[in-house]
């Protein structure tokens, strides 16, 4: 049996759907079943990542474990993960981590708390492997409000390039390396095919939706009031924030081979996103 961990969100839901498709026993974690909206054969079991018992619960007969913490409880979940992951005989654990774990220079919250993680996970003993992708094309909805009510792309650093990676496609290497072999020890640094800035992929976006857009460079000021109005935590807007200002660095720029080295196929493209996202970002 495996255990998916943040099994509603991007990802996690992501994993759930590869890993049904292929057969495997799924049992999906969350806070609140009764809103998960996964597909009705799977298992979904209710727990809270910072009540031990609730970890211990859901590990009952898992062999294998996809580990998703967000936000400022990552060090403390992942580590109650591990813990109880250790003392109940699981044989593998996927986390997924961060990219900026990767940047000896980054020194902002989401790395350290993702670094905290991961040495959680190491010195459980169990076999790991750890991914970490760079920055998620699907940020881009948070651009939708906007294009949906005015075509203008509201983003800050614009000067800044991203090789942004698809959700499917980190979903499709936390897969492998749950199921294959030869992913234990390893990190896998996680990207798309192409590094882009906020106005190249303005620029994709209207090509796609078939409507002329622009892109407005907002202060990071701006940015950050708009992440505590869609009800971010100030803690988390202020990591967000951080984090996105080092998209001015080269570090986030490189693109990876991991995806099509672990999948066998290239990383999608942020053209092929957009085309997926389309109805999102219509007038
Ligand atoms: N966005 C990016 O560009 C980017 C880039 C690199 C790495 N990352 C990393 O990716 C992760 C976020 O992935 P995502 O965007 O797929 O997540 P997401 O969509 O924000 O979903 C978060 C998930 O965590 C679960 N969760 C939150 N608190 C929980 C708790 N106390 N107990 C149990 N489950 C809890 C939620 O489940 P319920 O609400 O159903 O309980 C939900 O399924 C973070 O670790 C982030 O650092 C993000």
């Amino acid at each position: 049996m495996i255990l998916v961990t943040g099994a509603t969100g991007t990802v996690g839901r992501a994993v759930v759907d590869r890993l049904r498709a292929l057969g495997q026993p799924v049992r999906a974690l969350t806070r609140r079943p009764e809103t998960a909206g996964l597909p009705g054969d799977i298992e979904v079991v209710r727990g809270d990542l910072g009540v031990p018992e609730d970890i211990s619960a859901a590990l009952t007969d898992v062999d294998r474990v996809f580990l998703l913490t967000a936000g400022p409880e990552i060090p403390g979940h992942d580590a109650n993960l591990a813990a109880a992951a250790a003392a109940s005989g699981v044989r593998r654990i996927v986390k997924l981590s961060s990219g900026r774990v990767d940047d000896a220079t980054a020194t902002d919250p989401i790395p350290a708390w993702h670094r905290a993680g991961e040495a959680a996970v190491r010195e459980s003993g169990i076999p790991w492997t750890m991914l970490r992708p760079l920055g998620f094309m699907s940020n881009a909805l948070h651009w939708a409000g906007a294009v949906r009510a005015q075509d203008t792309v509201l983003a800050p650093f614009g000067q800044g390039r991203i090789a942004v990676v698809d959700a499917g496609d980190i979903a499709a290497v936390a897969t492998e390396s749950l199921i294959g072999a030869g992913h234990e020890g390893r990190s896998y640094t996680l990207s798309g095919p192409q590094a882009l800035s906020p106005g190249e992929q303005t620029e994709i976006l209207a090509e796609v939706l078939g409507r002329p857009l622009r892109y407005v460079e907002t202060a990071p000021a701006e940015a950050r009031a708009a992440l505590l109005s869609f009800g971010v935590e100030p803690e988390m807007a202020d990591a967000i924030m951080a984090l996105r200002a080092t998209a001015l660095e080269s570090f986030t720029s490189v693109v990876h081979p991991a995806v099509e080295a672990v999948t066998g196929r290239p990383p999608r493209s942020f053209r092929e996103w957009a085309v997926e996202h389309r109805a999102e970002f219509a007038a």
